[in-house]
């Protein structure tokens, strides 16, 4: 098919039959495509958007441009997925304690992009640790064990690894039909029955507000229906880092002391509203109440730390770091961040702060960069808190004291303190599945 005509008529505001979708999930894959046409079909895609037949149709046929896995694990296979947000550990707490109850979970994580973090990168700070794991492999692994958390391969939805790295440099990534279908070509090629969706909304997420996080819920929900899969999304908040840890090793560590109950607060809370939807989708529990009754059993026996431990050791890591988590990598610098005046923490620039952790060598500024596993930061005061002049608000983990000092001052800049009492910041503000959608 001529893809100048897709062009066209997308341009003038049609909407494209499942034949003109299906030519431009197949150019997309093609690299004798110029980026030209696909760039030029992205725009108008995202001036003009996409009704929910066009994107469902887009979802599949980017999904079958590649390899199709429909894995035998034993079991309905979960999966969860997280739009990006910043200190946003919840998959390294909840795939152990949901395997611990029995699901089968095959995660397939992405490495960090821009300001958020990714878990692949989390991982690979555990010493030993692979996550390029061949199909074969994975699928052994969560039959055996019931959860494998492992980087996406190029074979799956190859489409979209293309359309995506155009609309990083096209100003495209902003479309909520662009982007409920590129999450859910991996979701659906990755053989998932049940899907698990955190839309992470405010300042340090995709979605900025509340109404469009809501329609990319049911963007989403609605094209995983329509694939015949098992979909609740959760829209949950991102005015701060979830967990008080940003960075590889420091994260993993913040999800160890979470899995030994050293830890409470939003990433655990978060993690188990999660979790609760992922058992509820395996039918491993009647209702979310017996869900987090299960799930509350695996943290206390200590069932979730000892099957994250079984997962790295599968995985060639060091279990070990599950019981001395002094065995990650460490930077040799720490920074105090201290406050200038009396009052409230009023509000956490979310975005800034990964910024900032990415600026320290824990992200990559390019796709060649390496990572600092080591580096980091840790935030001591949520929002809500009250904060005296002089108290420790946060550490920068540096193995570069110039650096370090840096982000230290911009740390500062990032964390404003106020007057006057403020709520704590909301988690949980919507729950859409297939036949309801309620806003909390
Ligand atoms: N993550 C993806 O995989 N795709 C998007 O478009 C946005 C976030
Ligand atoms: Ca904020």
């Amino acid at each position: 098919m001529d893809l100048i005509r897709v062009i066209e008529q997308k341009k003038l505001g049609n909407a494209l039959s499942k034949e003109e979708i299906t030519a431009f999930a197949r150019a997309a894959a093609d690299p004798a495509t110029p980026d030209y046409q696909l760039a030029a079909l992205l725009m108008a895609i995202r001036l003009n958007g996409m009704d929910a037949r066009e994107t469902a149709d887009l979802t599949l046929a980017m999904a079958r441009t590649g390899d199709m896995m429909a894995p035998d694990v034993g079991g309905l296979p979960v999966d969860k997925h997280s739009t990006g947000g910043v200190g946003d550990t919840t998959t390294l707490v909840l795939v152990p304690l949901v395997a611990a109850c029995g699901a089968k979970v095959i995660k397939m994580s992405g490495r960090g992009l821009g300001h958020t973090g990714g878990t692949v990168d989390k991982m690979e700070s555990i010493p030993g640790m692979r996550t390029e794991l061949p199909e074969e492999e994975i699928v052994s692994i969560v039959r055996r064990i019931g959860c494998c958390v492992a980087a996406q391969s190029g074979e799956l939805a190859p489409a979209d690894k293309r359309l995506y790295a155009l609309r990083d440099v096209t100003a495209t990534v902003d479309s909520i039909p662009l982007i409920a279908s590129s999450i859910m070509s991996k979701k659906l090629a990755t053989g998932a029955q049940g899907i698990v969706l955190d839309i992470k909304v405010g300042d340090g997420a995709l979605m900025k507000t509340l109404e469009d996080a809501l329609q990319l819920g049911d963007a989403m929900v609605d094209i995983g229906c329509k694939a015949g899969r098992r979909v609740t999304a959760l829209v949950t908040g991102m005015e701060e880092p979830l967990g008080s840890h940003v960075g590889n090793a420091l994260e993993v560590g913040e999800a160890i002391d979470v899995l030994a109950g050293r830890v409470q607060g939003p990433l655990l809370d978060v993690s188990l509203l999660l979790g609760e939807q992922m058992l509820l989708l395996a039918g491993l529990a009647q209702d979310a109440q017996a869900a987090r009754g299960l799930l509350l059993e695996a943290l206390h026996s200590g069932k979730g730390l000892a099957k994250l431990k079984e997962m790295i050791e599968a995985q060639s890591g060091d279990g070990a770091v599950t019981q001395d988590t002094g065995l990650l990598p460490r930077a040799a610098h720490r920074i105090a961040v201290k406050a200038d005046k009396n009052g409230y923490l009023h509000e956490v620039d979310a975005t800034r702060v990964g910024l900032i952790a990415q600026s320290l060598g824990a992200g990559r500024l390019r796709k060649e960069d390496v990572i600092d596993p080591a580096v980091g930061l840790v935030l001591l005061k949520r929002i809500g808190d009250p904060v005296r002049e002089g108290d420790l608000l946060a550490q920068v983990h540096t193995n570069h004291p110039d650096r370090g000092e840096q982000a230290a001052q911009a740390l500062l800049q990032a964390l404003h303190i106020g007057e006057g009492s403020v709520p704590k910041a909301k988690q949980l503000y919507a729950v859409i599945a297939k036949d309801r959608r309620e806003v909390v």
